[in-house]
């Protein structure tokens, strides 16, 4: 890696956070700068994972701070700063407390970091990031949220599970909100180019698609503090390289319609080819009436919450 050579932000250097910045260092991306509220966590994180450098095979810059100055000049911030849920919460439990969050990392990516692409993570995760594009201002192409890499991966997992394939060899399609109103689309989800349809019998392939609506749910029960983090943070890390390199890569995301998929004015998970301008395109997929109901019921839902909650 070129030292210096591009530069991502991570705000929230807690479980999400670090291991998105661990990831990038792996990828040898550029300088990475870890931003949280408590600076000896952000600090010590950062020599922690810097140390690594040497076994892993990277020796990038990574620094910790709770200065928002030190993200200056940054290509893509992450943001991950905010409250994770606990048993017997629902994301959107989280909205009141993280939104205020978001307001105040938004103020500050907008003073220091104003040409950056923003990757948001924080939940509930379509809403927050609605509020972000709005608290900042920035170009909705540059305001992108991560969630359907993750719960796609989920769908991918037990699928190969069930199959006893290899996780390489499955492609998933997980779109709509990331809320118990995700759209799994088994019909786009193959295994070396095979619908799944063609291969699991309709009860396993429905035992699946409730287990990836419920898969953050699930790891909360286990974890009983805090939610998941390896997957979460290893997408938002996909998301970011995607748009540093200029990769182009087709992932599902939280991104801004204007009337794509018959809704307007809502984030919400839909394919994107994501490049360094940040949302490049968006994909129109032929969808069955009962998926586009379904996707247009998940818009409806956030839409509500907009208004009610954050009084948009
Ligand atoms: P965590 O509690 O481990 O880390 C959150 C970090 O944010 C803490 O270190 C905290 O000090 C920091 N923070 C709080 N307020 C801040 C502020 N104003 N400025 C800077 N930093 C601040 O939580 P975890 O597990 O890392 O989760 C983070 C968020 O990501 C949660 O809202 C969680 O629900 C969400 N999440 C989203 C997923 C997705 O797919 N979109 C998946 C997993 C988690
Ligand atoms: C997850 O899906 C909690 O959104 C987080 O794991």
């Amino acid at each position: 890696m070129a030292r210096g050579s591009r530069k991502v932000s991570v705000i929230g250097a807690g479980n999400v956070g670090a291991t998105c910045a661990f990831v990038l260092a792996q990828k040898k991306i550029g300088e990475i700068v870890l931003l949280d509220i408590f600076e000896g966590f952000a600090k010590g994180k950062a020599l922690d994972m810097s140390q690594g450098g040497q076994v892993l095979n990277f020796d990038g810059i990574i620094t910790g701070t709770k200065d928002y100055a030190d993200i200056a000049g940054s290509d893509v911030v992450v943001v991950t700063s905010g409250f994770p849920r606990q048993p017997g919460m629902s994301r959107e439990d989280l909205i009141g407390k993280n939104a205020d969050i978001i307001s105040q990392v938004g103020q500050g990516i907008k003073k220091y970091a104003p040409d950056s692409i923003i990757v948001m993570v924080t939940n509930p995760l379509d809403l927050m990031t609605y509020h972000m594009q709005k608290v900042t201002g920035f170009p909705h192409k540059r305001v992108i949220g991560q969630a359907g890499i993750l719960d796609s991966a989920r769908m991918t997992h037990f699928v190969a599970d069930a199959i006893g394939c290899s996780n390489e060899d499955v492609q998933a399609m997980v779109l709509g909100g990331h809320g118990d109103t995700m759209v799994p689309l088994p019909r786009y989800t193959t295994v070396g180019g095979i619908p799944i349809t063609q291969l699991l019998s309709n009860d396993e392939i429905d035992a699946i698609t409730s287990r990836t609506a419920n898969g953050g749910g699930e790891i909360v029960k286990l974890l009983e503090r805090g939610s998941a983090f390896y997957a979460p943070g290893s997408a938002a890390a996909i998301m970011a390289e995607s748009i540093l390199n200029d990769r182009r890569r087709l992932l599902p995301c939280s991104a801004y319609l204007n009337g794509e998929y018959g809704m307007e004015d809502i984030y919400i998970g839909v394919p994107v080819i994501l490049g360094k301008n940040g949302v490049e395109r968006i994909i129109k997929l032929e969808l069955e009436q009962i998926e586009i109901d379904s996707l247009k019921e998940s818009g409806s839902f956030y839409k509500e919450q907009l208004k009610t909650i954050l009084g948009y």
